[in-house]
C-alpha cells in the first residue's frame, strides 16, 4: 500500500473580527453551517483524505470547546489533540504550532473556515495524502481572486507565480484552505521571515516549494464546491447551500460519524453509540438509518 500523509492540522484560531458581535464569544469555526458546527466541515475533508491523526489548533479560552465537542476522537476511530495559538501568528505558524505532533510525518492542513464538498473529491484527496515529496495546493476559479491567495499557472499548468491577496490579480485562480506538505515543511516554516502584517505567511511558504520545483497545483473544477465563510452574506449563503444538497438527498455533507463508518474505521455498534450521543436530534436518527444506506448512496 502506497504511504500516505497520516497528521491533519485544522487551524481554528484567529479572533474572527470580521464576522462581530457573532463571534465576539464564540470561535468562529464553532458557528453552525446549516445542521453542524462549522469545524466538522474541514475535519471531514482530512477524514476523507485517510488522516486518522488530528490536532486541532485554537486560542486557550476556545480549547475547552473543542474538547468538548470533539473528545480525544476514540468515538470516530481516529485521535484529536489539542493546540493553543493566543495570537494570529499567520497560517504557516500552524507548522511550529504542531512541531512535535507531526514529529517525522507529511502533513496536511486545513483552515477550520473553509468548506469543501463536491464529486470527485476524495480522489483529489488521495492523491495529494500519497504524494510523498513536495507539497500540494488547491486551486479554484473564483470572481474576486484580491480576496485570496492567487495562483497564475503556465499553459501546461505548472506554477508560475503566487500573490498573496494582490490588488490586481494576473489570474482568478484562488488558493484554497488546504495544503499537503512533506516533512521539510518543519523546518521550512521555522525559516519563515514575517511579513509586513508581522505574519509567518503560507503564501511564502508554498513559494519556496514552488521556486525548487516541489508544488503541485490541482485546479478544483466546477464538480468541487468550495465556500467561503468570511462575511455575513457568505455564511448564509453555505448554510442555505448544504441545507438545499441535504434535503434533495437525504444525505448529509461532512457527517464525521458516516465518514468513520463508511471508512470502515467504527463498526455499526460504534455507529449507534455515536448516534445515542446526540439524543433524539435529527441528526442522531440520520446516524441510525446510516447503517441501511446503500454503499453507493
Ligand atoms: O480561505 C482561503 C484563504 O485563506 C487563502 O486563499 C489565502 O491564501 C490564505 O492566506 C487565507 O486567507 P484569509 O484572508 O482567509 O486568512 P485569514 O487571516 O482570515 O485566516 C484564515 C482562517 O485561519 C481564519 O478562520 C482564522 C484562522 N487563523 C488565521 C491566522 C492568521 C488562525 O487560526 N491563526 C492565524 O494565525
Amino acid at each position: 500500500m502506497t504511504a500516505r500523509t497520516h497528521k491533519g492540522i485544522v487551524l481554528a484560531g484567529g479572533n474572527g473580527s470580521r464576522l462581530w458581535p457573532l463571534t465576539l464569544t464564540v470561535s468562529k469555526q464553532l458557528l453552525p453551517i446549516f445542521d453542524k458546527p462549522m469545524v466538522f466541515y474541514p475535519i471531514s475533508v482530512l477524514m476523507l483524505a485517510g488522516i486518522r491523526d488530528l490536532m486541532i489548533i485554537s486560542q486557550s479560552n476556545n480549547l475547552p470547546l473543542y474538547k468538548a465537542l470533539l473528545g480525544d476522537g476514540r468515538d470516530l476511530g481516529v485521535h484529536f489533540s489539542y493546540a493553543a495559538q493566543d495570537e494570529p501568528r499567520g497560517l504557516a505558524d500552524a507548522f511550529l504550532v504542531a512541531r512535535d505532533f507531526v514529529g517525522n510525518d507529511r502533513v496536511a492542513l486545513m483552515l477550520g473556515d473553509n468548506v469543501l464538498y463536491g464529486q470527485g473529491l476524495t480522489h483529489l484527496l488521495a492523491d495529494a495524502a500519497c504524494r510523498s515529496e513536495g507539497a500540494t495546493i488547491f486551486a479554484y476559479r473564483v470572481p474576486n481572486p484580491e480576496q485570496f491567495g492567487v495562483i497564475e499557472l503556465d499553459g501546461c499548468g505548472r506554477p508560475l507565480r503566487i500573490e498573496e491577496k494582490p490588488s490586481e490579480a494576473r489570474s482568478n485562480l484562488a488558493l484554497i484552505g488546504l495544503y499537503f506538505y512533506d516533512n521539510k515543511v518543519l523546518s521550512l516554516a521555522a525559516s519563515l521571515k514575517w511579513s509586513a502584517r508581522a505574519e509567518l505567511e503560507i503564501t511564502d511558504l508554498n513559494r519556496i516549494y514552488m521556486e525548487s520545483g516541489k508544488l503541485h497545483v490541482t485546479l478544483l473544477g466546477r464538480g468541487i464546491a468550495w465556500l467561503d465563510t468570511g462575511t455575513f452574506g457568505a455564511l448564509l449563503d453555505a448554510s442555505n447551500y448544504i441545507a438545499t444538497l441535504e434535503r434533495r438527498q437525504n444525505l448529509k455533507v461532512a457527517c464525521l460519524e458516516e465518514i468513520a463508518w463508511r471508512n470502515d474505521w467504527i463498526d455499526d455498534s460504534q455507529l449507534e453509540a455515536c448516534a445515542r450521543r446526540w439524543g433524539n436530534s435529527e441528526y442522531a436518527r440520520y446516524l441510525l438509518r446510516t447503517r441501511r444506506l446503500e454503499p453507493w448512496d
